[in-house]
């Protein structure tokens, strides 16, 4: 199958922005078109090195909105398209979730009809191993469990996942979803818990650990993340989900104290607050299904990969305090004062 022109959605937020760098590097005879809508979480400086190329297009857009989706399959030969766009933060989705019903549900639904008209080749929905629920103390996720999310996000995200199988089964449609643990890695915002705890702790600010800091999360570094999202993309086969894991599993706590002692800041920064409302206690996800399959293995030791994250929000200071100093600082208040 050969593919020339992608359209990904959400290319202006975290792993989207990092995918648009790793297809230009890996893929030269690509060709990428970003539509976003530039919500609080894009931010078109993570993509200032890619602007000019002849290979990238910006289209600012909402993925709901079905004339302009379907102006921009007019406009362009789209092989195949990868969409990340998405509200994202759990948090959020607690405090308001319509707009995450808007999104990842029927936006996901126009993207679907728009490439079902067009008669792309692949569609790869970017989804996440929150929308299989929580686990106990062992177990891993596989693909054939059932769906049972606990947030209005992962709500949202599951119910795009069974979209897409609706899509196949129904109009043989060639859709294809992977299930990603949580990824950790540059040109993440500061509402998530790594850039988060990374940024306070530099500006010798609090760490909000919510509950007793024992929740476990599978981190993959965002680059592994993308790379296996290429693997699924070329050569995934329609109609299946994959999940993707670092098989690397720790608590909230001991990435923290990690964090804590690579930037040479104390303990004593730590504050326990408000837990989050159905907070899942553990994911963990096995991604043999992608391993045995595709041959894909994540690249980098947590080690190494939350050094480097750590050594670029360091670098890139005035990336995060713009992001912190903006209408973020209303979020900020809203969501940790008094807890
Ligand atoms: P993000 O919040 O950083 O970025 C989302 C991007 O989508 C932003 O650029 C935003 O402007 C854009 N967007 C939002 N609503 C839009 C709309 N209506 N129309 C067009 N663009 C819109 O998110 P992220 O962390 O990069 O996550 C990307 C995808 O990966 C999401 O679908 C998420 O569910 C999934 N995922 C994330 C993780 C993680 O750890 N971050 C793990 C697994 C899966
Ligand atoms: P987060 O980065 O929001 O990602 P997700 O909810 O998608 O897993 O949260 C990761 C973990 O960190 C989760 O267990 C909640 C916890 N957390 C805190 O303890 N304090 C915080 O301020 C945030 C944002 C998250």
């Amino acid at each position: 199958m050969t593919i020339e022109t992608i359209l990904v959605t959400g290319g202006a937020g975290f792993i989207g922005s990092n995918f648009i760098h790793f297809t230009i590097a890996s893929h030269p005879e690509r060709r990428v078109i970003n539509l976003d809508n530039l919500t609080y979480a894009g931010n078109l400086e993570n993509l200032r090195d890619v602007e000019g190329s002849d290979k990238y297009r910006f289209k600012k857009g909402d993925v709901e909105d079905r004339e302009l989706v379907s102006r921009l399959f007019d406009e362009e030969r789209v092989d195949a398209v990868v969409n990340f766009a998405a509200e994202s933060h759990v948090d959020r989705s607690i405090e308001e979730p319509s707009v995450f019903l808007r999104t990842n549900v029927l936006g996901t639904q126009c993207l679907l009809e728009a490439s079902r008209a067009a008669g792309v080749s692949r569609f790869v929905q970017v989804s996440t191993d929150e929308v299989y629920g929580s686990l106990g103390e062992t177990g891993l996720f596989v693909e054939t469990m059932p769906l049972m999310p606990n947030s209005p996000y992962s709500a949202s995200k599951a119910a795009a996942d069974l979209l897409l199988r609706s899509y196949f089964k129904t109009y043989q449609f060639p859709g294809i979803i992977t299930r990603c643990s949580i990824n950790y890695g540059p040109y993440q915002i500061p509402e998530k818990m790594i850039p988060l705890f990374i940024s306070n702790a530099m500006e010798d600010r609090e760490i909000p650990m919510y509950g007793d800091g024992l929740y476990v999360r599978d981190w993959i570094h965002v680059m592994d993340h993308c790379e296996a999202i290429d693997r699924v993309l070329q050569n995934g086969e329609p109609g299946e989900a994959y999940n993707i894991g670092g098989n690397n599993e720790h608590t909230n706590l001991d990435v923290t104290l990690e964090i804590l002692r690579q930037l040479g800041k104390p303990e004593s920064l730590i504050r326990s607050v408000k837990d989050r409302p159905g907070h899942d206690r553990r994911y963990a996800i096995d991604s043999s299904k992608i391993r045995r399959e595709l041959g894909w293995t994540p690249k980098r030791s947590f080690t190494d990969g939350i050094a480097e994250t750590i050594d670029w929000y360091v670098k890139n200071r005035q990336w995060w305090e713009k992001i912190k100093s903006g209408e973020y600082r209303a979020y900020y208040d809203r969501m940790y004062k008094g807890r």
